[in-house]
């Protein structure tokens, strides 16, 4: 199959649900020296912490080609650009704008719109200040006002340019992945982090939702959140507790603050050092009304009782992708259905979604036919849930274009557009064109 099939009568063929593509600062903007260092360079800069050795110095070299890169976007007929902000770019370690950086958005900006693109800008996709990190990063609580202060900056710098603001992109993976397990940077290691560092880029969140809402009353502000469904390993009741205990501790201890003003019950049972230091009044400013919720989904993780840990993740069943990741659409409906039951939410728009596959450029081109099934079984879901009655706006393909994936660096194309690193030509991959194909036939 080359092509993504919907039914004919779906919400998603009709013209005013959004489609568009998504990346990264970081992950393909290079320009290393027109912008302050993030931890994202010390973390490529420290040795065995990338899987081929490289860095985002150069990335996708979005940073000389976002001209040619935006008429790529705009030859698939998107809706929407998802893009995110490099923190170090724009604010200087005054905390002052740098205009050089913001001039190089506000070009973004005003060709996205002059192309009557949606620009969905996130503020937050990971790459810290390096000089913020050395005064405590996450685990300060400063961090947090600084993040308000640089949002309050940008947003009035922006102007009418923007149609919606993410604060944050996956604060799961910052604090979690960054400040507790050691995979992400800083590559900071112990249980005693995690938590901490989650809440107050939380807080970050409902700070910068303060200002957003006064800067920018008509854009649509609001949060993104990955999300990776726990199922038990078996129907024994303590698997069953270990996923449920899983969800609580990866995915709803996200969620539930920013929608019901509470932390899961879990964190009376964390011991006391593990837990965040939450002072009075931190739950009502993270719980500050957004306009619409992000949800990234790409997998689903199995979980079975441990004695030690209290759950264990278990091996991913086949079918994979390249990276690993299970291949388990109905995940995604049954997240999204879920989240509806369980929260009274805004709008939703799916943010990220899409696939690691193995490419093969032959010939010019890429015949990506196991992208094609991934996107086509999780749009497909996607429509299940509205079917369900889930209120979903849009759907973004990660990614425009294959880039810096994090600790995998650039061994794992996710791109609907392939890169060569070593000339920087784009060829749009045969899932590309099947996006394209279904934008157009609205
Ligand atoms: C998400 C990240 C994104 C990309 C995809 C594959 O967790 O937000 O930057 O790396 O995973």
């Amino acid at each position: 199959m080359s092509k993504f099939l919907l039914p004919e009568n779906s919400v998603m063929l009709s013209s005013d649900f959004i489609y568009g593509v998504a990346t990264a600062s970081f992950q393909i903007e290079g320009g290393a020296n027109n912008r302050l260092p993030c931890i994202w360079d010390t973390f490529c800069d420290t040795p065995n912490k990338i899987a081929d050795g490289s860095n985002g110095k150069i990335a996708c070299d979005h940073y000389t080609l976002w001209q040619q890169d935006i008429e790529l976007i705009e030859s698939f007929g998107v809706d929407a650009y998802r893009l995110s902000i490099s923190w170090p770019r724009v604010i200087n370690k005054s905390g002052e704008l740098n205009q050089e950086g913001v001039n190089f958005y506000l070009g973004i900006l005003d060709k996205l719109k002059a192309k009557n693109i949606k620009a969905f800008v996130t503020l937050y996709h990971w790459d810290l200040p390096q000089h913020l990190e050395d005064n405590g990063g996450w685990l300060n609580r400063e961090t947090a006002y600084r993040f308000q202060e640089y949002a309050d900056l940008i947003s009035q710098a922006f102007g009418d340019r923007v149609y919606s603001y993410v604060t944050l992109n996956e604060p799961f993976c910052s604090a979690y992945l960054g400040y507790e397990a050691g995979i992400h940077a800083p590559g900071i290691v112990g249980k005693e982090y995690g938590k901490k560092a989650a809440h107050h880029l939380l807080l970050a969140h409902g700070l910068a939702m303060q200002v957003l809402t006064k800067n920018s009353p008509d854009t649509l502000n609001g949060i993104v959140l990955n999300f990776t469904p726990c199922y038990p390993a078996s129907n024994k009741s303590e698997d069953k507790f270990a996923a449920e205990f899983a969800d609580d501790y990866f995915n709803q201890w996200y969620i539930k603050p920013v929608f019901d003003g509470q932390y899961p019950e879990i964190l009376s049972q964390l011991p006391k050092e593990h837990q965040p230091d939450i002072l009075e009044g931190d739950l009502a400013i993270i719980s500050h009304p957004t306009d619409f919720l992000g949800v990234n989904f790409y997998t689903r993780a199995i979980y079975r009782a441990d004695e030690q840990e209290i759950f264990f993740q278990i091996d991913p069943p086949e079918p994979r992708t390249d990276i690993g990741w299970e291949i388990y659409p109905q995940a995604f409906t049954e997240l999204l259905t879920s989240l509806n039951e369980t929260y009274t939410l805004p709008p939703i728009y799916i943010t990220e979604n899409g696939a690691a596959m193995d490419d093969k450029i032959i010939d010019g081109a890429v015949n990506d036919l196991d992208r094609i099934d991934y996107y086509n079984k999780h749009l497909n879901a996607v429509h299940n849930a509205i079917e369900q009655g889930v209120n979903i706006k849009g759907y973004f393909a990660w990614s425009l274009m294959d880039n810096f994936e994090w600790a995998e660096g650039y061994l794992k194309r996710f791109g609907i557009v392939y890169v060569d690193y070593e000339t920087q030509v784009r060829t749009i991959k045969a899932s590309g064109y099947a996006y394209k194909n279904l934008i157009s036939q609205r």
